[in-house]
């Protein structure tokens, strides 16, 4: 018996015997022949000839806009990407950075841009401690010197150089006009400046940019402008990648710095180059995973982790029961700590990158897995835990009428990155600095611990577990995803992929389900609502400790069904996300 649904169809029963006893991949697993949406308890957006999902219901408009003018996914997500540069500061950025996966619809080789934030040219490895070597955590967080040189206007402008069909121009006039005419602020919108008001008012042109004249947030239903950020798009338009990495948006961001002890300079911003890259590639039950390769950790451990499961039966021991929780749980555990020794800058230090994604080494580490109990993470390696804190990127997905597929996430790291503001530029800078590691051992902001491989050094680019992710059946891009969430960046798209190939989901149901997540360090399962309590205490029996926390992730997704239909799934987690089509 075959289940129909809007996910991918999974053979039923009967294929855990052949796993258990090898590394057997599921060629067996087939696309629904038809999507049935009859009976589900979540519903995607349904459409036929493009689709975008973004968190923010403005861009997604101005990029379906693109798509219904008959310009192409790059074209849409470019447009996307500089929408929310101005609908959303806390995350969309053109002070920050991301990657860019584009995977063409004629089943040609999918690239990743990578426009990945740089250390400037003066940082040291030592530039986060004090004189006895200690880590000074907010230096990395929230001061001049926690900023990376940008990266997102170069990576924009080269995707759409590359594979575009509008100009820079086109692709920033919606964001220019949401920006100089301003939009009607949505609740989130307040709710942001009014959490990180302490933070962020502290810097007079954050004030100026983002508050009232009284120094209040503005309120839902407000029209809030941004004339500055207006005229910084303007000088894109004029001088093309030069309006921002010369001329006067340069000479603002280096006077900024220079005002107050940051690093980068015009050279810094003169010398930055996106960077096309090779996107890793896995294969898990007979579908082609393409994700995000360093400097981003994410497509490695994505990989990495779909390899060790594969190995087991996931789709029958069922979705969140305890079991499958464990075992998730405990091949998580392992990616972790082999991200903390392994991954870096690839321009900088050696990644065993075939190591660390071979099959064989999966075979490898699933055969520590002790399927009734957990191990301990001191017994895989010793570090230390740390706090979680609330966080904010944003992911956006495109798929054209050609079956072209984007995936794209970009961030300024914190919301609203350093909280600090160019003068009279109008847009945040990112404090993606603090995805080195200041230290040895020394966990950041997401409890990540990283080694020498991640180490500060003059033109890097700090690690990241950013992970656009796009999967492909037989050539044809069926799934586009990826989200925010810091270190749970890499365990949420990793469960969406599970929910739609183990679990045979809905997009929508992929996206809303109850995510886990364990990072090795701290040692714990964190929860989301919605995981039953016999559950916890069953993972509790076999040894693991679990945290129930605020959701986690925000992840756009885009599911293609074998007759083109497409199905969008915007993340419920976050109160203005949408996917639309046509
Ligand atoms: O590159 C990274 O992995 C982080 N800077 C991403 C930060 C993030 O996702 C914050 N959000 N939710």
């Amino acid at each position: 018996m075959q289940i129909r649904r809007a996910g991918f169809c999974r053979r039923s029963g009967r294929l855990s015997t052949a796993l258990l006893i090898g590394t057997l991949t599921l060629t067996s697993v087939q696309v629904c022949a038809q999507a049935i949406l009859e009976g589900e308890r979540f519903h995607p957006a349904v459409a036929r000839q493009g689709m975008v999902a973004t968190s923010h219901t403005l861009a997604t408009t101005v990029a379906l806009e693109v798509l219904k003018n008959g310009g192409n996914a790059v074209d849409a997500a470019v447009t996307a990407g500089f929408a929310l540069a101005v609908t959303q500061p806390r995350s969309g950025n053109i002070g920050g950075g991301g990657f860019m996966l584009i995977a063409p619809g004629d089943g040609s080789d999918p690239e990743a841009i990578d426009y990945r934030e740089t250390a400037p040219a003066a940082a040291t490895e030592a530039m986060f401690q004090d004189q006895e070597g200690n880590v000074v955590k907010d230096r990395s967080r929230f001061t001049h010197l926690a900023a990376g040189v940008p990266g997102t206007v170069a990576g924009l402008a080269l995707a759409l150089e590359r594979h575009g069909t509008i100009s820079l121009e086109q692709a920033l006039i919606p964001a220019i006009r949401l920006a100089q005419d301003g939009f009607i602020v949505p609740q989130r919108f307040t709710d942001g400046l009014e959490q990180a008001r302490e933070r962020l008012t502290r810097w007079p042109a954050t004030l100026e940019t983002f508050y009232k004249k009284d120094g209040s947030a503005w309120k839902p239903g407000e029209r809030f402008r941004q004339p500055e950020l207006a005229e910084t798009l303007r000088r894109i338009v004029d001088d093309g990648v030069k309006g921002f990495y010369e001329g006067k948006t340069a000479e603002l961001i280096a006077d900024e710095m220079e005002r107050h002890g940051g690093l980068i300079t015009l050279d810094d911003l003169k010398n930055y180059t996106p960077q096309v890259r090779k996107p890793v590639h896995g294969n898990y039950r007979g579908y082609d995973i393409y994700s995000m390769s360093p400097p981003s950790s994410g497509g490695t451990h994505i990989v990495q982790i779909l390899n060790i499961l594969e190995g087991y039966p996931i789709g029958e021991s069922g979705h969140n029961s305890a079991k499958t929780i464990h075992l998730m749980a405990e091949a998580m555990k392992l990616a972790y700590a082999d991200r903390s020794e392994y991954l870096g800058d690839t321009d900088y230090v050696d990644v065993p990158l075939k190591g660390l994604t071979s099959k064989v080494y999966a075979d490898k580490l699933r055969s520590r897995i002790n399927p009734d109990k957990a191990t301990p993470a001191s017994k895989i390696k010793p570090g230390q835990p740390a706090p979680y804190e609330s966080n904010e990127t944003t992911h956006f997905s495109v798929v054209d009428q050609w079956g072209n597929a984007v995936s794209n996430t970009y961030t300024i790291n914190f919301s609203y990155g350093s909280g600090i503001t160019v003068k009279g530029a109008g847009f945040l800078l990112n404090n993606e600095m603090d995805d080195f590691s200041a230290k040895p051992g020394v966990p950041n902001t997401y409890g990540l611990i990283g080694g020498a491989a991640n180490k500060v050094e003059p033109g890097k680019r700090m690690l990241s577990s950013m992970s656009p992710t796009i999967v492909r059946k037989d050539g044809k891009n069926v799934l586009v995803t990826g989200s925010p969430g810091g270190s749970r960046i890499i365990t949420t798209t990793l469960q969406v992929i599970m929910n739609v190939i183990d679990h045979g989901m809905n997009i929508q149901t992929s996206v809303s389900s109850p995510r886990i997540h364990h990072q090795w360090l701290p040692d714990e399962i964190r929860i989301e609502q919605g995981i039953s309590p016999d559950t916890i205490q069953l993972l509790e029996s076999r040894g693991h400790k679990v945290v129930t926390n605020s959701a986690m992730g925000a992840i756009q997704s885009i599911m293609v069904g074998e007759d083109g239909t497409l199905y969008g799934g915007a993340d419920p987690r976050r109160s203005t996300s949408s996917a639309m089509g046509f």
